[in-house]
C-alpha cells in the first residue's frame, strides 16, 4: 500500500514472517535425508510411532469404522460429542481419582490446539508466560501469541524438572505458567514434593494479586504422557495434591501419546467450566474439532476400562523394554570410561542421555566445537538421529539429548550400542 513512498512493507505478519520452523524438524529433515541415500539410520529424533511397531489399538479402529458406517458425519458440537466429554470425565475419575464434570472438559483435535487456547484465554499481546527448559515448543506458542517468555533452566542433577525456588522469583512477572509433567523432552516427572511446593507458591502469589487487585497467575499443565509412566514412577495431579489449585490450573491431555495415536486428533483440556467455556469460544472459530466419527469411537473405546488396560499395559512394557536396553547401553558405555550418561526411564516414550564429546577431535582431523557439531557426528558416524536440548530451549544443558523409542525395534538397541562404541571409540 505505502510503496508509492518507497517505505519498505512486509508482505506478511510480523509474527508469521519471524515464526521459525520446528529445529526438531530441521533435524528429522537431516536423518531423512541420509534414509533417502539409502543409508541404515536409528532415526530417534521424533517425539511419534512408527504405527507398524506400535499401531494404535485394534477395538479403536473396529469403532471408527462403525462410526462412519453409522453416519456420524455432521458438525460435531463446538465443545465436543457429550457421549465423548462423558466418558473423559468416568475416564479421569477411573485413571486418576480426578472429579471433572462433562461442562469442565473441551475436546479438541489433540493437545496442541488446547494449548493455543488456554495462552490464547490467559495471555495478552505482551504479557510474559514462565516456563521451564527445556521443553516442547511454549516457545511456539508464546511468538503466536506476541507474547514475551520468561525460561528457568533446569538441571540433570533434578531429572531436568523445575524447582519452587527455581520458578518463585520469576511469578509477579508471569500471566501463566507452563508445566508438563511427565515432561517431553525427558521423559522424567514433578516429584509429589514439587508439585506441592509448586502449587503453594503460585497460591501465595495470587493471594498477593487479590489484595492488589492483579489477575490471577494460571498453571498450564500438560500431562499428555501421564498414563506413560514406568515401573514405580507416579504421576502426581496438582489438583489432587492440593484442591485449591484447581481454580488456576487447566490441564491438557489425549489420545495421542497413550494410544500411540498422534494422527487420531484426539484431546481433551479440563478446568473450571468458567475457563473452558472461553477456550470453547476461541476453538470454535478455529474449527480446531476431530472428526465427529473418531470421537464418537473414542467415546466407546477409552470407556471400555478392561481393553484399555489391555492395551496400556502391552504398549507400556513394550516402551520400556525399549528404554531400559537404551539405559544399559549408556551405562556400560560409562563404565568402559566413556563421557556419556542417562537418567534411569521413568515415563514417557523418552530417554534423557549425555553424550559429551564437545572439543574432541574426529578422525579428519577437524574438532567438535558445539552441540551442532557433536550432534552431526553421531548421525554421520553413528548413525543415530538425537535431538540436542538446546532444540528445546536449553543452553546451559549442551551435551544432553532427547533418545525417542517410537519408530524403533527393539533388535535396534544393540545395533545402536554397537554404532555408539565405535563412533566414540574414533574420537580423541
Ligand atoms: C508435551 C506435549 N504436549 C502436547 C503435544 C501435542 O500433542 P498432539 O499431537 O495431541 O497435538 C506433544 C506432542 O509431541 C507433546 O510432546
Amino acid at each position: 500500500m505505502n510503496n508509492n513512498l518507497n517505505i519498505p512493507y512486509r508482505l506478511y505478519s510480523e509474527m508469521v514472517d519471524t515464526l521459525s520452523d520446528s529445529e526438531i524438524r530441521q533435524i528429522a529433515g537431516a536423518v531423512n535425508a541420509l534414509i533417502n541415500k539409502g543409508e541404515r539410520v536409528f532415526n530417534l529424533t521424533i517425539g511419534d510411532f512408527n504405527p507398524k511397531i506400535f499401531p494404535v489399538p485394534e477395538k479403536f479402529i473396529e469403532e471408527v469404522h462403525k462410526a462412519y458406517l453409522e453416519g456420524h458425519t455432521n458438525y460435531p458440537p463446538v465443545n465436543g460429542e457429550p457421549a465423548l466429554q462423558e466418558t473423559i470425565s468416568e475416564y479421569l475419575k477411573h485413571r486418576g481419582n480426578l472429579d471433572y464434570k462433562t461442562d469442565d472438559i473441551l475436546i479438541s483435535c489433540g493437545g496442541r490446539p488446547l494449548i493455543y487456547a488456554v495462552y490464547q484465554t490467559f495471555v495478552n499481546p505482551g504479557e510474559t508466560i514462565l516456563y521451564p527448559v527445556p521443553s516442547w515448543n511454549n516457545n511456539y506458542y508464546v511468538h503466536l501469541c506476541r507474547a514475551n517468555e520468561i525460561t528457568v533452566e533446569t538441571k540433570p542433577e533434578d531429572n531436568f524438572m523445575p524447582s519452587a525456588a527455581s520458578l518463585e522469583p520469576h511469578l509477579s512477572k508471569a500471566a501463566i505458567v507452563a508445566l508438563c509433567s511427565p515432561l517431553n523432552p525427558t521423559g522424567t516427572v514433578l516429584s509429589k514434593e514439587s508439585v506441592a511446593d509448586i502449587c503453594n507458591i503460585i497460591l501465595e502469589e495470587n493471594k498477593r494479586r487479590e489484595k492488589n487487585n492483579i489477575k490471577p497467575l494460571y498453571i498450564l499443565f500438560d500431562q499428555i504422557y501421564w498414563l506413560l509412566t514406568h515401573g514405580e514412577t507416579v504421576h502426581y495431579s496438582p489438583v489432587l495434591i492440593n484442591p485449591e489449585i484447581r481454580k488456576y490450573m487447566v490441564v491438557t491431555d489425549g489420545m495421542s501419546k497413550a494410544y500411540a495415536g498422534t494422527g487420531v486428533r484426539v484431546g481433551w483440556a479440563f478446568s473450571e467450566k468458567s475457563t473452558i467455556d472461553k477456550m470453547k469460544a476461541v476453538l470454535s472459530h478455529i474449527g480446531a474439532f476431530p472428526p465427529k466419527p473418531e470421537q464418537v469411537a473414542a467415546a466407546r473405546y477409552l470407556s471400555n476400562h478392561a481393553e484399555v488396560d489391555k492395551f496400556l499395559n502391552k504398549f507400556k512394557s513394550e516402551i520400556k523394554q525399549r528404554l531400559d536396553g537404551f539405559y544399559k547401553v549408556f551405562m556400560d558405555l560409562k563404565a568402559k570410561g566413556f563421557k556419556v550418561n542417562a537418567i534411569a526411564p521413568q515415563a514417557a516414550i523418552y530417554l534423557t542421555v549425555e553424550i559429551d564429546i564437545i572439543g574432541k577431535t574426529k578422525p579428519d582431523g577437524s574438532k567438535i566445537n558445539d552441540t551442532k557439531d557433536a550432534t552431526k557426528y553421531i548421525l554421520d558416524e553413528a548413525k543415530i538421529g538425537l535431538v540436542p536440548f538446546t532444540a528445546f530451549g536449553s543452553f546451559e544443558n549442551p551435551t544432553w539429548y532427547r533418545l525417542s523409542v517410537g519408530t524403533c525395534l527393539v533388535s535396534d538397541v544393540e545395533e545402536v550400542g554397537n554404532n555408539l562404541l565405535n563412533a566414540l571409540s574414533k574420537l580423541k
